[in-house]
């Protein structure tokens, strides 16, 4: 059923950006070979799959074309990858098991790659074949959602700054919630604007997507201490080497883990009033924290 899901969730994201993507064969072809480099090394596409099984809970069936704004996430999500691994951020060269686009494509085409999948992303989102109005809370709440104010961009800025000192737990929530849960939360709400919800479903939405934002990253750094390169497609041990604030530096493994499962419980509680329709985002939260890699 889960594998089902994320199978399923995985094709129709992979089949929107392979529409959306210009094709690596297009002049500039650097740049269009250092996006699909970098989007099609075989991520999770969880956001996207957050996004569609959400729509499908709020409108009862699954959204006809919901994969384009899923798509659009995915792009987000692979240029915020792109610029983490730059030299000037995490310095990172294994991404998704393949070299970084930056050790592929040097960094200038690697941070205009990560330039570029946005400017595509917001492209699909204007072109999205829903309610203008719908549309738009769609744009402006993804926007905010990757910007500097408890967004993406924000919680990237804090992340670097707080390396090499001594981790408070203010800091570490805010880096959390703004590089990682507002993203997730952004793919939740969305799915559930597109397929037309309710304000209190959207709340409901909202209020999920903070807490196993917040787990997922909280297990992010765990795996990075738990598992091997190999295992995560990215080079494990880095955040300790960097002395980056995360949760198993200031909790340990186990304190860690216990506090996503509770997030993860607590996030479940906000799906109630939609009933059997939640089974699918239920499990999702499950597998976002009980994950390997
Ligand atoms: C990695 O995200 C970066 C974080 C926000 C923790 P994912 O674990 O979703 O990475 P992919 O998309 O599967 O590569
Ligand atoms: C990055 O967090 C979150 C982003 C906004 C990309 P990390 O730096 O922990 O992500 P990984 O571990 O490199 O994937
Ligand atoms: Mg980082
Ligand atoms: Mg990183
Ligand atoms: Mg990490």
């Amino acid at each position: 059923m889960l594998q089902d899901t994320l199978e399923e969730g995985r094709e129709g994201a992979d089949r929107a950006l392979e529409r959306l993507l210009p094709p690596a064969t297009l002049h500039p072809i650097s740049i269009h070979k250092a996006m699909r480099h970098s989007v099609f090394a075989g991520g999770k596409r969880l956001r996207p799959i957050l996004c569609r099984e959400a729509g499908r809970m709020v409108a009862g069936t699954l959204p006809s074309d919901i994969d384009e704004l899923g798509a659009a996430l995915e792009m987000l999500h692979t240029y915020s990858l792109i610029h983490d691994d730059l030299p000037a951020l995490d310095n990172d060269d294994l991404r998704r098991g393949r070299p970084t686009c930056h050790v592929v494509f040097g960094e200038a085409i690697a941070i205009l790659a990560g330039d570029a999948l946005q400017t595509q992303a917001y492209e699909a989102l204007a072109r999205l074949p829903c309610p203008a109005e719908a549309r738009t809370r769609i744009i402006e709440e993804i926007a905010h959602a990757t910007g500097t104010i408890d967004g993406m961009i924000g919680g990237q800025v804090i992340d670097l700054e707080a390396e090499h000192s001594k981790p408070d737990l203010t800091t570490l929530e805010y880096i959390h919630r703004a590089k990682t849960a507002a993203l997730i939360t952004a793919s939740l709400v969305s799915g559930g604007l597109y397929a037309g919800g309710a304000d209190d479903q959207i709340q409901r939405l909202r209020s999920f997507g903070q807490q196993i934002g917040l787990a997922f990253q909280i297990v992010d750094d765990v795996l990075d201490l738990t598992q091997t390169s190999e295992q995560l497609g990215k080079t494990a041990g880095k955040d300790m080497a960097a002395e980056k604030t995360t949760y198993p530096a200031l909790f340990g493994i186990n304190e860690s883990l216990k506090k996503a499962d509770e997030l993860v419980a607590n996030a479940l509680a906000q799906l109630e009033p939609f009933g059997e329709r939640a089974g699918t985002l239920k499990e999702l939260a499950r597998y976002l924290v009980e994950r390997k890699k």
